[in-house]
């Protein structure tokens, strides 16, 4: 495992605003399992666990081992940390055992990856969501709407301007239940290769 500054892209602490604005989304609030891609130094973290529910489980993936040695500094029985790759979201969430996560978020930069890797990873992070789970990302650039169009479909976005820089904040809602293509256009239809039949969003080839 492998990270640089550029995995970091953050030139100061989430902002107060920022935290509250994450940590206050419904779905984190009533979520029985949150999966928190890139909790750094634990800021996102201690905000999403003031807000959690007494019985949530909060488990937080980071790749770089000094923030993992900070993060094991909070004491919270509703939290584990592992040293990881996001990629690795799946395995990781599944060795806590239980259901699948209903919330997964992520404050890791898709911009600073390739754009095969940023697939790897919305790829992962679709495939470990529960069914009508949220997928959140906190970004300084779009990059990630043009990556999880076509899994997830279009996004609810929100501008945090009291953040250093300002960003936004993208989330994605994984249907309850999963069209297939087979379903819809029959057993000879092409299909495009996606795994498992799934029908790309039409918004999806529109971005970056
Ligand atoms: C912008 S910082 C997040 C800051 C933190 N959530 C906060 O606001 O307090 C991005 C974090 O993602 C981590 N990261 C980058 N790539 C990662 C990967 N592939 N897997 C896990 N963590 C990663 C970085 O080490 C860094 O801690």
């Amino acid at each position: 495992m492998v990270a640089s500054p550029r995995d970091v892209a953050s030139i100061a602490p989430s902002s107060r605003v920022l935290l509250r604005r994450l940590s206050s989304l419904a779905c984190v609030r009533s979520a029985k399992f949150i999966v928190e891609l890139g909790p750094g130094t634990g800021g996102t973290t201690r905000a999403l666990l003031n807000q959690m529910q007494p019985s949530a489980r909060l488990l937080g993936v980071e790749i770089m081992e000094a923030f993992v040695k900070q993060l094991h500094q909070i004491s919270d029985r509703r939290l584990d940390v592992v040293h990881g790759s996001a990629v690795d979201v799946l395995t990781h969430a599944a060795c806590l055992g239980g259901t699948a996560p209903d919330v997964i978020i992520s404050g890791i930069p898709f911009s600073t990856m390739s754009w095969n890797d940023g697939r790897s990873l919305v790829s992962a992070i679709h495939d470990s969501l529960a069914p009508g789970g949220t997928f959140i990302a906190y970004q300084l650039r779009n990059r990630v709407h043009g990556l999880a169009g076509d899994l997830f479909g279009k996004p609810q976005t929100s501008f945090v301007f009291w953040n250093l820089p300002p960003l936004w904040i993208y989330q994605w809602n994984k249907p309850l239940i999963e069209r297939r293509t087979e379903a819809i256009e029959g057993p000879h239809a092409s299909g495009h290769g996606r795994a498992r039949g799934r029908k790309s969003h039409p918004a999806a080839s529109a971005q970056q």
